[in-house]
């Protein structure tokens, strides 16, 4: 969603900052802007465009000189997608300039009251009160001015803010939305992600909620919004700026289903204890006393993250011998649930900023429970809100649907449950045999990338397909689900996914040889059972695609994946769906990487 760059030093700062929006573009937006300050005037300079940062670009004009600026990508939530809604917003004396990510909760009444003052606002946005207030304080410092605004906003911001009468700095403060400051040579960089940082510095600081910054060209200072030095010091981000770059690949997503086998490697890497036949996370904050006092695990994420959740629960159920289960973050917080001291919460997100997800780790973390994080994004706001958890290694990850954070998510799922089931009931041999599977992932991920110009061919098949069913059973039901949301996210083909046990109870009315169904059929003690529900299927003349250890009789095209320890079946078996998501979507020529109204992580409610 909304994203965030600025910077101050001796360079021309329009062409970097539009490099910095490009870098969040992957987040999802509908419009952008950009401010500069005059190096002679000081006077402050603006271009705003709804759509593209390329649409923002071809406005800027030539000269547009400056060496301090702040731009945004903007994600409507006060006011339609347009040129006058995008940010920064400017007060009427063009002093001040701001850009916000997070939603001012209190706005209407703040506009009302400013409004009664005389104020005229531009705009229809929440973050143009913050302008407004900024520009009205009567105190003698930026900071002041801008501490003064935040004491009356309620809500959740990341901001930047720029004033014509002090050139010589930008003024930033965090509360619930990222912002991460770029620590360079003579130069200083602020943005919502380490994304629009890591082309020019990797030494970087993550503001904590109450914390502001202080950026001058070669300086920076932490304080608290009552004011107090917090000397942050800057630490050194591992990504590399190549691994937001694609590589030689045409579109995000198809690099990062071929990145899987290297980073499953690296959600591995380090963690495994031959010695007892267990895993090692260094993070957990969890000791054995600790871990066998657990009575339920309740894990909660959205979208993907919580389909790798569902994947989670029946692995710590099966492994650890914990009654678990996944529910979407989002109705979690707002159903009242009973939070119980001997139950587990995890976190699942792979940015770390899904603010539902963020949410109900806060509600959780009021009434006193214990809540790990599963996250890619290191640093980010549930991994620190958590009181400990698992980091899932994945590197970057750009397009907006989730492929290899997804994988090493459950990945990660699969070392919890090896580390928690060996504290209390899974034997030395069953720990082995896990262990044993883990590791033999990699190798057959590969393989499985290897199918992929026949999983193209099939996609061309079953492109036209104006529906699709995705079925599963037990552990082949959260395959399902994700599978079948991969597909609509990108192809925009319905899809819908069912417990093939489900089937007979209402969606086999659906079936007929316009309506293909993808069939999970692993070689476990569910076979049979798997294969009854393709004969149901047959006998109604549907179309069946099935993901198998080997060829199905009964269905029109088996796609057969390798075949690893049971448990850990469901992480491969998704492989060669994510493959078929991609050539279908391809073949419909859809705009992968950004498919259309969703964003990367949503940090709104
Ligand atoms: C958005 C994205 C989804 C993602 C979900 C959760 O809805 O479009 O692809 O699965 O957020 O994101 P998270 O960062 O918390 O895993």
């Amino acid at each position: 969603m909304c994203g965030i760059v600025g910077y101050i030093g001796r360079r021309d700062v329009a062409p970097l900052l539009l490099e910095g929006l490009q870098r969040l573009e992957y987040r999802g937006y509908d419009s952008a802007g950009i401010v500069v300050n005059s190096p002679k005037s000081g006077a402050l300079k603006m271009v705003k465009a709804k759509g593209r940062v390329r649409d923002l670009e071809a406005r800027v004009p030539k000269r547009f000189a400056g060496t301090t600026g702040i731009a945004h990508t903007r994600w409507a939530t006060h006011g339609a997608p347009s040129d006058i809604n995008s940010h920064p917003h400017l007060d009427p004396e063009n002093k001040v300039a701001v850009v916000h990510n997070g939603i001012v909760d209190n706005a209407a009444e703040l506009r009302a009251k400013l409004e009664a003052e005389g104020v005229v606002f531009a705009s229809e946005t929440d973050t143009e009160v913050i302008t407004h207030l900024i520009a009205r304080s009567q105190a003698e410092s930026l900071e002041e001015k801008v501490r003064e605004a935040l004491k009356v906003i309620e809500g959740t911001y990341g901001i930047a803010v720029m004033h014509a009468d002090f050139a010589d700095r930008i003024v930033v403060a965090r509360n619930g939305s990222p912002v991460i400051l770029g620590i360079g040579e003579k130069e200083m960089l602020v943005a919502s992600d380490v994304a629009a940082l890591i082309a020019h510095t990797r030494q970087v600081v993550t503001l904590n909620d109450g914390e502001m910054a202080t950026l001058k060209a070669d300086d920076f200072r932490t304080y608290t919004t009552s004011g107090t030095t917090t000397n942050a010091t800057p630490e050194t981000v591992e990504w590399e700026a190549a691994s937001y770059d694609m590589g030689g690949h045409d579109t995000y997503m198809h690099k990062e289903i071929s990145e899987q086998p290297d980073a499953v490697d690296r959600v591995l890497r380090g963690r495994i204890d031959d010695r007892f036949n267990t895993v090692h996370l260094g993070g957990l904050n969890l000791d054995p006393r600790e871990a066998r006092a657990i009575r339920r695990v309740k894990i909660l994420g959205c979208g993907t993250s919580y389909h790798a959740g569902l994947i989670g629960a029946s692995l710590i159920e099966g492994m650890a011998r914990i009654p678990a289960d996944a529910e979407p973050a989002s109705e979690f917080r707002y159903r009242n649930p009973v939070v119980d001291p001997d139950t587990l919460y995890i976190a699942v997100s792979q940015s770390g900023e899904t603010y539902d997800v963020l949410a109900a780790v806060q509600e959780l973390k009021r009434k006193g429970a214990r809540v790990l994080g599963v996250v890619n994004v290191v640093g980010s706001a549930i991994a620190r809100e958590a009181d400990g958890g698992v980091y899932v290694h994945a590197g970057p990850e750009v397009c907006v649907v989730s492929t290899k954070c997804f994988t090493n998510t459950v990945v990660a799922f699969a070392l919890l449950a090896v580390h928690l089931g060996r504290i209390r009931d899974l034997s030395v041999t069953d720990g082995k045999r896990i262990i044993e599977g883990l590791r033999k992932l990699p190798a057959q991920i590969q393989e499985i990338l290897e199918q992929e110009e026949d999983i193209k061919k099939l996609a061309a098949q079953y492109a036209d397909a104006k529906s699709m069913m995705f079925i599963g059973r037990v552990r082949g039901y959260p395959v399902a689900l994700e599978a079948s949301l991969k597909l609509k996210e990108i192809s925009y083909i319905h899809a819908e996914a069912y417990p093939a046990s489900e089937l007979k109870h209402g969606p086999l009315a659906l079936i007929e040889p316009s309506l293909p169904t993808v069939a999970i059929v692993p070689d476990d003690d569910l076979l049979e059972k798997n294969r009854a529900a393709l004969e149901e299927i047959k006998a109604r003349s549907g179309r069946i695609l099935a993901v198998a250890h080997r060829e199905q009789e009964k269905a029109d095209h088996t796609i057969v994946v390798p075949k690893n320890e049971d448990e850990l079946d469901p992480i491969l078996m998704g492989i060669p769906l994510q493959l078929l998501a991609y050539h279908t979507a391809l073949a419909l020529g859809r705009d992968i990487d950004k498919p259309r109204n969703l964003a990367k992580s949503v940090t709104v409610e």
